[in-house]
């Protein structure tokens, strides 16, 4: 009997030679080694005669693309996040989509701890006047910051990553403040205490933003919740862009309303907005919170898994619920 044609997949992105190889295994793959970045118009030429895709969260998942490749089957997408892809146009088509949830959370509560303390604790503002050879003296209040210990945190957003945060905090003597829109199961074990988003967002010294994007989440803060928060906080956000409107995070910081801010994520990145360029009480990461080298490889080994079950004939590993249609 013969084995038919090998179903065809395309990698947007150049990934870690132990995926590809374990891709190939069932796919005939069509990989992105240089790296290249594609338009939305290249993206659909190549993706036009596939039956998979593995894709990352720079890579549009829309109807537009979705029309041009009639014969795919599954979206398999290196992230745990998915306001990428068009949900319900794949429902439509009864495609598969699978994320990567669990293999992330603890690396990426690491960095929302990495962003609050050098947020809170100025490290590289500091770092950066040191390099440019200002440091003459010690001085009783050079760079004074905010206390981490014993202070209140504000998590908006108690998934698995908001609640890994949490557990981290507990190791500081934080006092744990949420907003979610249901009460997280293990509010009594991290002894976190619910409330409104404006509630929390005046009461808390260190706000931390962990929830999806979708329309709904867009600019959960904005000039309004800024304008709450006290001129001591400090906000972090690794989340996505587009949850911070940081047009008015930018005027927040260079007008002193609030103390400082964290940001791995941000609205349209990589391109930053030039207003956050011009601000020193700010820390800004590229988009580095999964990136150590375990979770990254965890996470596209979770991809390449979840496409190999699929099409080896078993159920996805990690799929993500579509919506009725
Ligand atoms: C990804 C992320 O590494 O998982 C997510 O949702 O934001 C990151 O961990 C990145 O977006 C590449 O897909």
């Amino acid at each position: 009997m013969s084995a038919g044609p090998r179903p065809r997949l395309l990698v947007t992105r150049s990934v870690f030679p132990e995926v590809i190889e374990h891709l190939e295994t069932v796919f005939d793959v069509e990989s992105n080694p240089q790296d290249d970045l594609w338009s939305a118009e290249e993206l659909r030429a190549r993706a036009a005669d596939k039956d998979a895709l593995f894709v990352v969260t720079s890579d549009k998942v829309d109807s537009s693309l979705l029309q041009a490749c009639p014969r795919l089957r599954l979206v398999a997408t290196g992230s745990v996040g998915y306001n990428h892809i068009d949900l319900a146009a794949c429902a439509r088509k009864g495609l598969v989509v699978t994320n990567t949830p669990d293999v992330l959370t603890e690396a990426t509560a690491d960095m929302a701890f990495a962003l609050l303390m050098a947020t809170a604790r100025r490290v590289t503002e500091s770092e950066r006047w040191l390099r440019q050879g200002h440091w003459q003296r010690w001085a009783w209040d050079q760079f004074l910051g905010a206390d981490l210990h014993g202070a209140t945190l504000g998590i908006i957003g108690m998934g698995r990553i908001g609640s890994a945060v949490a557990r981290r905090a507990m190791g500081f003597d934080m006092k744990l403040l949420y907003a979610n829109r249901s009460p997280a199961s293990n509010e009594a074990a991290l002894g976190a205490t619910r409330m409104s988003k404006e509630d929390l967002l005046a009461t808390a010294d260190h706000v931390v933003l962990v929830l999806p994007y979708s329309r709904e989440t867009h600019h959960t803060i904005g000039r309004a919740e800024l304008a709450l928060m006290k001129p001591t906080a400090t906000l972090v956000n690794i989340a996505r862009g587009g949850i911070v409107d940081d047009e008015a995070l930018a005027e927040a910081l260079r007008d002193g309303r609030i103390a400082a801010a964290g940001l791995d994520v941000f609205e349209n990145e990589p391109a930053l907005n030039p207003a956050l360029l011009a601000v020193d009480n700010i820390v800004l990461t590229p988009h580095i919170g999964s990136a150590t080298r375990s979770s990254r490889m965890a996470m596209a080994m979770l991809a390449a898994r979840n496409l190999t079950e699929v099409f080896g004939g078993r159920s996805p590993l990690t799929p993500v619920a579509l919506p009725a249609v």
